[in-house]
């Protein structure tokens, strides 16, 4: 393996300054990671940080595979200058990614096979001290941790025992506490709002109530956001509890004022009031084990059945988190990778990349972990959507 050389120590920047030479040969390393669903973007960060670490700080990066699961496997390698050139506008993770390894409550099986059928025998434990001796082995000062709300919480506890980490906001939902914006959502309404638009035809040429289900978890951003680019009727959001009786009644008055067509998007976690949201599966071995789903189709069945209109209900599913990058996700992407490294370099630890009132900053970790960022419901577009005519189903 090749150690590239450490530049002269600068002022600006006191984690370079006290760069110990651990073989004699070497400068600082550093791990990238990226965790949680994946997202659009992540291939643009893993570029902006890598080529900022290589380039500006002649740091060695090592790429971690598969997020959390690949640190406590222990694979990883070291990404050189070439192994993250072309992927600015590739979609995915050139490094892989999971959204079931948490280093703190790791499922694993006691029992001498692993046999889903004995889910009994599996109990969590905690691997985190066997992460950091993998780090230590290979020589890595630092971890960036790409990641949305499970990776954060995890990169905290990291953080609390000492390890040098910093967090970018990775997620398409846009929850994650301290950031206005995490890179993903962007292109994620994106998709979403193209696929609205062709549902639209198709509605209006068989006058139909179309329902369509956006991911975004227990956050509505996706929804409203789509929703208002794409002139949606009706958004249901996880935070404003709908009521059937408002968005049937809705429909009809469209229906009766010849507007013979309605475009309805529910946020997957949308529930109606003093209901419960509509759970597709349940994982018991994942950090986040509900998998929302299905809230589009109870929906058709039951204004089908009020209102006599005709109903389909499509779900987008897993094709908002695919595709390349918006520009303005390839741009946030790298800002955001080369603010991570910048803080690295000037000594700040266990902080999270965020953007705030249009400006780079970072807030710690700590205050972030076990929160997400819902819809207030008093938000500017809300307001706005209304003053349109968009229901709420309120
Ligand atoms: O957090 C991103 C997200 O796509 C959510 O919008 C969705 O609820 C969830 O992940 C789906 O997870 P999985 O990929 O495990 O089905």
């Amino acid at each position: 393996m090749k150690r590239k050389t450490i530049k002269p120590a600068c002022p600006e920047y006191p984690m370079q300054e006290k760069s110990p030479a651990k073989d004699g040969t070497a400068g600082r390393s550093i791990a990238v990671m990226t965790g949680g669903g994946d997202c659009p973007g992540l291939n643009a960060v893993i570029r902006a940080v890598t080529k900022t670490a290589i380039t500006k700080f002649g740091l060695e990066v090592w790429g971690i595979q598969d997020g959390y699961l690949g640190l406590i496997e222990d694979r990883m390698d070291v990404l050189t200058y070439d192994d993250v050139s072309n992927i600015l506008t590739v979609g995915g993770t050139i490094l892989g990614s999971s959204n079931v390894a948490n280093p703190f409550k790791y499922p694993v099986t006691v029992g001498k096979s692993f046999d889903p059928a004995q889910d009994g025998q599996r109990q969590f434990r905690d691997v985190s001290d066997k992460c950091i001796e993998v780090l230590n082995s290979h020589g890595i000062d630092a971890l960036i941790c790409i990641g949305g709300d499970g990776t954060m919480a995890s990169a905290a506890e990291f953080a609390k025992k000492g390890v040098n980490v910093i967090g970018l906001p990775k997620t398409i939902d846009n929850d994650l506490y301290g950031t206005d914006i995490t890179f993903g959502f962007n292109t994620a309404v994106t998709t979403a709002t193209e696929a609205i638009d062709k549902i639209h035809t198709t509605a209006s040429s068989h006058h139909r109530v179309m329902i369509v289900e956006v991911m975004g978890r227990y956050a509505g951003w996706i929804a409203l956001h789509a929703g208002v680019a794409s002139g949606s009727d009706c958004l249901l959001l996880p935070e404003i509890p709908y009521r059937l009786d408002k968005i049937c009644n809705f429909v009809l008055s469209r229906s009766k004022r010849g507007r013979r067509f309605s475009i309805i998007v529910a946020a997957e976690g949308a529930k109606e009031k003093g209901g419960e949201m509509v759970v597709a599966k349940k994982l018991p071995f994942s950090p986040d084990p509900i998998r929302l789903g299905g809230v589009a189709s109870v929906l058709a069945a039951k204004i089908n059945e009020r209102t006599g209109l005709d109903c389909r209900e499509v779900v987008l599913g897993h094709i908002q988190r695919g595709g390349t990058p918006t520009p303005f996700d390839r741009v946030l992407a790298t800002n955001f990778g080369y603010a991570a490294i910048e803080l690295l370099m000037k000594g700040v630890k266990g902080h999270l990349v965020v953007l705030k009132n249009g400006k780079l900053s970072s807030i710690p970790l700590s205050k972030v972990a076990g929160r997400i960022r819902t819809v207030p419901k008093s938000h500017y577009l809300i307001k706005a959507a209304q003053a349109v005519g968009t229901s709420f189903g309120v």
